[in-house]
């Protein structure tokens, strides 16, 4: 059995730009653009970038919901864009995906317990079905007499919840959260992270986690992958990624969670970039990051760096300048001695 429950190779979704007037083709937008990525299993893999830079459009392609423009992506070793209908089928009851806004991704006409049913009867669930759901509904911590209730009558965590126990309701072993908390409010956004957490272990479940908010990241996360434009520009464990990110993007990221403790608070240095994240549509030549890039040399233009090891190959960054392992930002701004750009 492989290591690695998921992998992407050369991934990318070119969606195409068309032109009302001419009716053709004028160009793509390159919402993922040469993506490789590897999930262990049982392990929760955090996937960071700021809005549009391709994160949900990944979790689609990684989902076979949509069909790449290149590349592969494997599922338990088997590439699963060569499967059939009735093979696909059979793929998707073990990779399911929750979705940020849960009042939109439920049906406003069924009652909770035909939502939650609706997955097991799709894939001719052998059990008694109420009784799964039932169990469901108190794994996600609602109680039985939510069964016959509608959507509208539930706070947005409870919906939360409803959506994720339509996720497992059929055991699946990849959970791809697609900001599963953004639109919470921040008192219960901790509760739907504790839930996932306990699932996590309680089922054995990989998972993807997407989200921008990276001081969430730090809690769940065992790994982090930094998206930029459409590329990953940098994975490491989470530990590393946050106590010594080495792309100059990532260290901007970082540089803006709040700390808090007030002292260090009012000692952080925040690295705010120049400039909006550009189209991608037309991204930059060479490092993408480069206009915006405050170690950004002349050879940025002109060459695309890769994703390659730095020191040990848990932690992959793509970047000509990287900084330094002993640049720790915490502690630099914790002591207030920080440098120039490192
Ligand atoms: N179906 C589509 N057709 C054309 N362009 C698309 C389509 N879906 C997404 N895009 C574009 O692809 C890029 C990446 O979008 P995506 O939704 O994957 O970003 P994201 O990182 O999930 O952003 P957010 O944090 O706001 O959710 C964006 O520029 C978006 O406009
Ligand atoms: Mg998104």
């Amino acid at each position: 059995m492989s290591e690695y429950l998921l992998e992407a190779r050369g991934l990318k979704m070119h969606f195409p730009i068309h032109s009302e007037v001419l009716r053709r083709t004028q160009g793509h937008v390159k919402a993922v653009d040469g993506v490789d990525l590897k999930v262990r299993r049982g392990e929760t893999l955090a996937l960071v970038g700021e809005s549009g830079c391709g994160k949900s459009t990944l979790a689609r392609l990684l989902l076979r919901l949509l069909q790449p423009t290149a590349g592969q992506v494997l599922f338990e070793g088997d590439d699963i864009l060569i499967y059939n209908n009735a093979q696909m089928t059979r793929a998707r009851r073990d990779m399911q995906l929750v979705f940020q806004d849960p009042y939109a991704s439920l049906n406003p006409r069924a009652t909770v317990g035909k939502i939650i049913a609706e997955p097991l009867r799709v894939h001719g669930y052998d059990g008694d079905v109420k009784a799964r759901v039932r169990e469901l509904l108190d794994m996600v911590g609602l109680r039985p007499e939510h069964y016959d209730r509608y959507p509208h009558e539930f706070s947005g965590g409870q919906r939360q919840r409803v959506g994720i126990a339509r996720a497992i309701a059929l055991r699946p072993k990849l959970l791809i959260c697609d900001e599963p908390i953004s639109a919470l409010d921040v008192s219960i956004q901790a509760q739907i992270v504790g839930l996932l957490q306990d699932l996590r272990s309680e089922l054995d479940l990989t998972c993807v986690f997407i989200s921008h908010d990276l001081s969430v990241v730090r809690h769940i996360a065992d790994r982090v992958a930094v998206m930029y434009l459409g590329k990953i520009v940098e994975i490491a464990d989470r530990a590393e990624l946050y106590d010594a990110p080495r792309h100059p993007y990532t260290e901007s990221l970082m540089s803006a969670i709040p700390v808090p403790d007030p002292v260090k608070e009012r000692q952080r240095r925040r690295i705010v970039l120049t400039g909006d994240l550009p189209s991608p549509a037309a991204p930059p030549a060479g490092c993408a990051f480069h206009p915006r890039c405050p170690r950004a040399q002349t050879s940025c233009s002109q060459t695309t760096p890769q994703l390659e090891a730095l020191g040990g190959d848990r932690h992959l960054a793509s970047c000509f300048f990287p900084l330094s392992t002993d640049a720790r930002f915490g502690d630099h701004a914790a002591d207030g001695a920080v440098p120039g750009h490192r």
